[in-house]
């Protein structure tokens, strides 16, 4: 059981609240004093996961649960799935559409950038049912990823 867990809803589509949850997630870390390196990498993660959510996804829920020596990001949705993982996870690889680009989204470095940031990250997916994105970050050791 985690010492912690909270859940927040996605919405697919939805860019009026798009970024919520994960502004949410941010401010818990920010209420329990994290290390303010660890909180900017989980937020990168959150805010890049929900935005996949809303715009690639269906609807969905960013969970954040914290336990004394992980934190767990595990961002879920319900929409079509990723057909090609390795794919979807290369630099500039990106099936946005027009409208999507015309809002400054599209570059394909969403998921690269996650990995970046994310001490451990893995992406289940199936055609037609969805996807669970999985981010792990040591909370005991300082902010900077061990390559
Ligand atoms: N939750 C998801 N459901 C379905 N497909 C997804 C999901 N997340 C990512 N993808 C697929 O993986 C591709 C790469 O995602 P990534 O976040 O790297 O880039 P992007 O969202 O297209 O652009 P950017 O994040 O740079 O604005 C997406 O274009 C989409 O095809
Ligand atoms: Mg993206």
């Amino acid at each position: 059981m985690p010492a912690l867990k909270k859940c927040y809803h996605i919405r697919k589509g939805d860019f009026i609240r798009a970024g919520e949850a994960s502004i949410q997630a941010k401010n818990v870390l920010k209420s329990l004093n994290l290390d303010p390196e660890l909180i900017r990498r989980v937020a990168i993660c959150g805010y890049e996961g929900e935005m996949d959510v809303v715009i690639h996804g269906g609807d969905g829920e960013l969970c954040l649960a914290i336990n004394s020596d992980r934190l767990i990001l595990d961002i879920t949705d319900s929409g079509p799935g990723i057909e090609d993982i390795e794919r979807a996870m290369q630099k500039g690889f990106s099936t946005a559409s027009d409208e999507h680009r015309e809002m400054g989204f599209g570059a394909g470095m969403g998921l690269p950038n996650m990995n970046n940031n994310a001490d451990h990250m893995e992406i289940k997916s199936e055609k037609g049912k969805g996807t669970q994105v999985q981010m792990t970050f040591s909370t005991t050791r300082g902010g900077n990823k061990v390559e």
